[in-house]
């Protein structure tokens, strides 16, 4: 089975998850967006409210920021492939913790990646570093510093966009530099270890023309 294939069959599956209580209420679960043979994946924590509805992962306002920086950094979001530790929303967007992280992970993202191989993974924010790493790493201090996940894959952290949206003036500045050279380092990276991929196409893609409300 190719990549693309087995990942669709993961899909499939996730799609009748219900083995927690998470999955009560959402309205479905949202899986990931991208090319599957992509040498750089992008995990994020979990579905927000846009996501839920669209059952697309990074489609509300962060995920409309992370295609920004993507293009600045010359990536497009159709050549890499974005997904999260956690595959459905919890109630009122709260943040999920550690053990909801684990055993959701565990499950899924474990799995996607052990198919995807990527040469290179980019933790969005807080959550993913903890799953990713380990949850004594923090983000302030850690971003931008290449560590190993335990399944064996290069990692680097960087801010989520959510948390761009809440900086303004000279930290917001500071910290889009910051993301700008993180996904430049992380390009750069799975552009050596996979030479002539191509990680931009010659436009933005527009997600919202992709997926329908599923409510
Ligand atoms: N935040 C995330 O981390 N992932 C999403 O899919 C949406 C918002």
């Amino acid at each position: 089975m190719s990549v693309r294939e087995e990942l669709a069959k993961l899909e499939n599956e996730l799609k009748h998850c219900e083995q927690c209580e998470l999955r009560r209420d959402c309205i479905g679960t949202c899986g990931w967006f991208g090319n599957p043979g992509s040498p750089l994946v992008f995990v994020g924590e979990g579905p927000g409210q846009v996501e839920d509805e669209y059952g697309c992962p990074l489609i509300g306002p962060s995920g409309q920021l992370l295609d920004k920086a993507l293009w600045a950094a010359k990536m497009t979001r159709d050549r890499v492939l974005t997904t999260n530790v956690i595959k459905c929303r919890p109630k009122g967007n709260r943040t999920p913790d550690i053990a909801e992280a684990e055993y959701c992970a565990k499950r899924w993202l474990n799995r996607e990646l052990e198919i995807i191989q990527p040469k290179v993974i980019v933790a969005l924010g807080g959550v993913a570093l903890h799953y990713l790493g380990n949850p004594e790493m923090r983000i302030t201090r850690d971003r931008g510093q290449w560590f190993r996940t335990e399944q064996g894959f290069d990692c680097i952290a960087t801010y989520h966009p959510a948390y761009l949206l809440r900086q303004y003036g000279r930290q917001l500045v500071a910290a889009k530099w910051d993301v700008f050279h993180d996904l430049v380092a992380a390009r750069e990276r799975a552009e050596m270890l996979s030479p002539g991929y191509q990680f931009m196409s010659e436009a933005p893609v527009q997600l919202f023309k992709l997926y329908k409300k599923r409510v």
